[in-house]
């Protein structure tokens, strides 16, 4: 795909059972983290539905990790996980020590009590074990076309109102700089933080002008805990969408690193995060 790295195979995966709008940018993230080297069991913290796992991580042993029954539900009629945990990362407990890496993908901004969350992840991790996560920039609605466009005739305090009603839509609790989320994860315990931007401006533009409708499939994920109700019906709408997404490639700008969108972060557990987790004798989650 000109301007973006993604594969066309998660595209289509991801449309069978979520809004273009959302394909687009999960099938970059899938392109960013599919190559890191992480090692069993995976903890996913924030799993959601199981498709980010079972696309990204097959056939390997993960665990997946969510507050949300409905999700827990829906991941558990995937094949993606060995074991599933309904609870919250901040304080449900976790094996000690056990985990040969964990991955976030667009969880951690959702969560109030960070630091918690943090070190829980961090103790249930072997020291070494690497830890990939991807969170929003602090700027990342300021990038989107329309609030350029709001910008650049003198409309800021409507442009900072749009990013915001989005934030709110997308429940964004930690909007922040990569100095801020290096700090919180060396203080958690974790250490060789290495950060990049993925998701470039031209891939913010098309999800937004792929934003109107997909608002259909976010109201019917409200009433019925799904994006899409009959996946079968979308193979050929996915291919038309997937070739206009590629002649906006092809002319819309891709931006720098100022306007990418989201931070992809690996660190590493140092085995030095404190407080309790399960150690041995006490109950393990129940296998799904
Ligand atoms: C934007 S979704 C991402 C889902 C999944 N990682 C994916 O890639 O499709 C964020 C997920 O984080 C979960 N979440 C939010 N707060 C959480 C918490 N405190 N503990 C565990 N999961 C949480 C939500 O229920 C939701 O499924």
């Amino acid at each position: 795909m000109a301007g973006e790295p993604m594969e066309y195979d998660d595209f289509s995966a991801y449309c069978r059972f979520s809004p273009v709008a959302l394909a687009v940018r999960e099938a970059v993230r899938l392109a960013a983290v599919r190559h890191l080297d992480l090692a069993e069991p995976i903890l996913d913290v924030g799993c959601g539905d199981g498709l980010f796992a079972g696309l990204a991580y097959p056939h390997r042993q993960v665990w997946g990790i969510d507050i949300n029954p409905v999700e827990i539900k829906r991941a558990q009629a995937t094949a993606s996980y060995s074991t599933l945990i309904c609870g919250n990362v901040s304080h449900v407990a976790l094996p000690r020590g056990f985990f040969g890496s964990a991955v976030a993908n667009c969880s951690l901004e959702h969560v109030p009590d960070l630091p918690e969350a943090l070190a829980n992840i961090g103790r249930s991790l072997r020291p070494g074990a690497a830890f990939a996560l991807i969170v929003p920039t602090p700027e990342w609605s300021r990038h989107l076309a329309l609030a350029e466009l709001l910008g650049r005739v003198g409309l800021h305090r409507a442009a900072t109102a749009y990013g915001n009603a989005l934030d709110r839509v997308f429940r964004h609790i930690h909007l922040q700089d990569d100095r801020w989320w290096s700090d919180r994860l060396r203080e958690a315990g974790f250490d060789a933080i290495n950060i990049r931007t993925i998701v470039s401006r031209a891939t913010s533009w098309i999800f937004e002008m792929f934003l109107p409708p997909s608002a259909m499939g976010w109201a019917v994920k409200k009433l019925t805990g799904r994006w899409i109700v009959a996946p079968v019906l979308r193979g050929p709408s996915t291919e038309l969408s997937w070739k206009v997404i590629e002649q906006l490639y092809r002319v819309l700008p891709d931006g720098d690193s100022r306007s990418a969108s989201e931070y992809l972060i690996v660190a590493r557990a140092t085995g030095r995060a404190s407080g309790h987790s399960i150690g041995e004798g006490e109950s393990l989650p129940r296998e799904s």
